[in-house]
């Protein structure tokens, strides 16, 4: 049965696991000069609701370099939503691509297209989770862990808006197994259903949580990391409202400073500069949000591969046959092969 990538809490830590190491596989595979062609033949679907870039292009890229192809289905290009169903689109991009992915304006509607498809849709981020997203943050985290330190050791706060970021990286901290904390203000925290997650999550990997705006829990900290200040599917809020909410949460020295010796920055980009985080901090030693961006190629590679592995299977017999019958076709019409 075909599985889909929604949320990170449909999976297991073990599979999570092995899409991390699927991916940081392929990663250091293509840096070295081996690059088999793990996707060949095959088509990527890429539905946008929304612009972007670092999504938009490390998929891509990640289907160019396995070998196979992504055709860009941008806002306004296809019927969805349009007067055409979900339901019917999906249906018809099963017949014709290998997989799909959505970045969608609202979580019901990947939830409908994965639900429509034969095909493996990816959540390329939706109001509610960016899963894509928190594989790139783990490996970039894991690719700098501090010394003597596995990753269910580490400490990881995310500051100001608990967007679908802030959710993501909560839900695979807590499946891991690390320590997440949510500083935020009251107004804008991670809400009660996500914490049953986190709670749940947490029994079952022995990770921690915590959902404060008591900055005293960002001390120790082995990464903090944060996204813009307003959800990208809220109004935006005027300048001098979200400075007042979220001033006291922005990324600086200061912040940096309440981390352990050697504390990282990471940030989903694109950052505001001078709100979520300074220039300071965002272009500093300690920032990895540049690797992070890069790193959504790693994972893609290692989503794309995971999620087509069940790929058909041919019988040697069936395959001399069909060859065998379009020989003699083209041949029949003088067609060079
Ligand atoms: N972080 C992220 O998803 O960036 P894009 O919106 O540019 O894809």
């Amino acid at each position: 049965m075909k599985k889909d990538f929604l949320t990170v809490n449909d999976f297991t830590k073990e599979e999570l696991t092995d899409i991390i190491r699927l991916s940081v596989a392929i990663k250091k595979s293509i840096s070295s000069g081996y690059n088999p062609p793990l996707m060949k033949g095959m088509t990527l679907g890429m539905i946008f609701q929304q612009s972007s870039t670092r999504t938009r292009c490390s998929f891509e890229t990640a289907m160019e370099q396995l070998g196979g192809h992504a055709q860009y289905l941008g806002p306004g290009m296809i019927q969805l939503g349009g007067h055409e169903t979900i339901e019917d689109t999906g249906r018809v991009l099963s017949g014709l691509m290998d997989i799909v992915m959505a970045r969608v304006i609202e979580h019901k509607t990947v939830v409908s297209l994965a639900d429509a498809c034969t095909i493996p849709v990816i959540n390329a981020m939706s109001d509610y989770t960016h899963p894509t997203q928190a594989i790139a943050d783990v490996i970039t985290m894991m690719e700098h862990l501090p010394a003597g330190k596995r990753f269910e050791d580490c400490k990881i706060v995310f500051t100001g808006d608990g967007t679908q970021v802030c959710a993501s990286l909560g839900f695979i901290c807590s499946k891991l197994g690390a320590h997440f904390v949510h500083y935020g203000p009251k107004s804008a925290q991670l809400n009660e259903d996500h914490k049953k997650i986190l709670e749940e999550n947490c029994r079952l990997s022995g990770g921690t949580w915590e959902v404060t705006d008591d900055r005293s829990a960002v001390k120790g900290a082995d990464f903090i990391y944060t996204d813009v200040w307003y959800g990208l599917y809220e109004n935006e809020m005027p300048k001098d409202e979200r400075v007042k909410l979220f001033g006291d949460y922005q990324v600086n020295r200061d912040m940096m400073q309440l981390g352990n010796l050697g504390c990282k920055f990471l940030h989903c980009l694109p950052c505001t500069r001078g709100e979520d985080v300074t220039d300071e901090v965002a272009d500093s030693a300690a920032s990895l949000c540049w690797e992070e961006a890069w790193n959504r190629l790693t994972a893609m590679r290692g989503l794309l591969v995971y999620f087509t592995r069940e790929k058909k299977q041919f019988s040697e017999i069936a395959r001399a046959a069909a060859k065998a019958e379009l020989e003699s076709v083209l041949d029949s019409m003088g067609i060079a092969h």
